[in-house]
């Protein structure tokens, strides 16, 4: 760790702690005491480092929550941004009436969505983004005179929270405790090569999966399927590239049996992979998009989904309303920051950034291999994953303490914090650990990251092969 002038602010960081134990009920996070660790207190970020109550300093290699793209130092802007919006008009609905902002937002937005994609409508969350998808394809079939309720993803694919998007959720443990969930969300294969069959083509596992969505549509019979959503690349599962061919191919399958086909942009909106959109990055044409996070680069509580004419129309008839919104959907302070943020990244090129930046980033993250623990290395633009393996060289797989003991949280987690760099291990069959920078990151923090995963991985990689 590193350790700098942070000035100690009054009260102490074990006073925080025990505040923060007492009354701050944290998202996703173990509260027990027995837990052990108490928990880090950030209090300043300045470029791509966070800052703890203690003077640590971190670098932040998941963008905190793949959220704040264009890192922490633009905070006089958004301040004059907001309190400008703040003295001229704190709150308005976007409902009957509306303001210059939101009109000046969607029009933004929809100068930067892929082509066709026109008509936003903003929300106040990556999850609230995804029921209003849902809710619109739904609607929007019922305008048509159909009855379509379902929809697709993916396994291991995280869309949300709210029961709707939850049902949509990819993964059965953080579903579990919540069943009986919304019925009609219907899982397929998700894009995931590495541990594939062996000598299996690109071309091939295209195939595989195309064939896997399309039994599940005839399965589940085509006139009852709204909307089949999708991750431009699958964060979930560890930065999932659709192979060659897939984007076309879902495309095509959604034609033929006339679903809605909707990317959820939440994470790959607005830089990640390069471009404006994951959608543009790899070619995948939806007839509506949401995103939030990177919208404001989190410094706005907004989101916006995106919509194409074909959607549009059948709402903008004599009569229709959607029957959908909520308070804080275009707040007005949310949508001046979030066009600062939009500002300040094309006047940074942070699309430029990333495509210039992504071979040094994968390269360098790649040169892990010489671990033999690294499984595999994968993704694109800021955004890749290093999933660990499971099983030892002769392929017995590893049993569940040794692998607490090889990549644990406490290992893996705490020793990079160590290194000052904050970063997660998601633990499950494998390993894997989410790589999501900033997207203003640059040569000297990959180096920082780069060194930082070869010591604690390196330690890890010790145990492994001594196994
Ligand atoms: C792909 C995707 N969709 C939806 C969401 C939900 O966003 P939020 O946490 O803002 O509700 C997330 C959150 O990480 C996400 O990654």
């Amino acid at each position: 760790m590193t350790a700098v002038d942070t000035p100690t602010t009054a009260p102490t960081t074990a006073e925080l702690q025990e505040d923060s134990a007492r009354h701050n009920w944290r998202h996703f996070a173990e509260m027990s005491p027995e837990d052990g660790r108490p928990v880090r207190v950030i209090t300043r970020g300045e470029g791509c480092y966070l800052y703890d109550t203690d003077g640590n300093r971190y670098f932040d290699a998941l963008a905190n929550l793949f959220c704040v793209n264009i890192g922490y130092s633009y905070g006089a802007e958004f301040a004059e941004a907001a309190s400008k919006q703040y003295l001229e008009l704190g709150y308005h609905a976007n409902w009957a009436s509306t303001h210059p902002r939101a009109i000046e937002l969607a029009a933004r937005v929809a100068e930067i969505a892929p082509e066709g994609l026109h008509h936003a409508f903003f929300t106040p969350s990556g999850g609230e983004g995804v029921e209003t998808c849902w809710k619109i394809a739904r609607q929007y079939y019922k305008l048509k005179g159909e009855n379509r309720w379902k929809a697709i993803t993916r396994d291991h694919a995280y869309h949300g929270v709210s029961m709707g998007a939850l049902s949509l959720m990819g993964t059965p443990t953080s579903r579990e405790p919540f069943e009986p969930l919304v019925p009609g969300a219907v899982k397929v294969r998700n894009t995931k090569r590495y541990g594939r069959p062996e000598g299996e083509t690109e071309e091939e596992f295209t195939a595989f999966l195309l064939d896997d969505l399309e039994q599940r549509i005839l399965q589940e019979g085509p006139s009852t399927v709204a909307m089949v959503l999708i991750e431009p690349v699958q964060n979930s599962g560890g930065m999932l590239v659709p192979p060659a061919g897939y984007a076309d191919g879902v495309r095509a399958l959604c034609d033929k049996y006339d679903i809605l086909l909707v990317a959820d942009e939440t994470i790959t909106g607005y830089g990640r992979l390069g471009t404006w959109f994951g959608s543009q990055r790899i070619g995948l044409k939806p007839d509506i998009l949401t995103s939030a996070k990177g919208l404001s680069s989190a410094h706005a509580v907004i989101g916006a989904v995106i919509a194409n004419d074909k959607v549009y129309e059948p709402f903008a008839r004599a009569g229709v309303t959607f029957k959908h919104g909520n308070t804080f959907g275009a707040h007005p302070v949310m949508c001046a920051v979030a066009l600062k943020n939009l500002e300040i990244m094309e006047r940074l090129d942070i699309n430029g950034h990333v495509m210039a930046k992504e071979d040094e980033l994968r390269t360098k993250l790649e040169s892990l291999y010489e671990l033999p623990i690294v499984g595999d290395v994968r993704g694109m633009g800021f955004f890749y994953s290093i999933e660990l393996k499971n099983t030892l060289p002769d392929g017995t797989p590893l049993t569940q303490e040794q692998k607490d003991r090889l990549w644990g949280r406490k290992q893996v987690d705490d020793g990079l914090a160590a290194e000052g760099v904050l970063l997660r291990v998601t633990p499950g069959e494998s390993a894997v650990l989410g790589i999501s920078p900033p997207l203003v990151a640059d040569t000297p923090e990959f180096d920082h990251l780069v060194g930082a995963l070869r010591t604690v991985l390196g330690k890890a990689n010790e145990a492994y092969v001594a196994l």
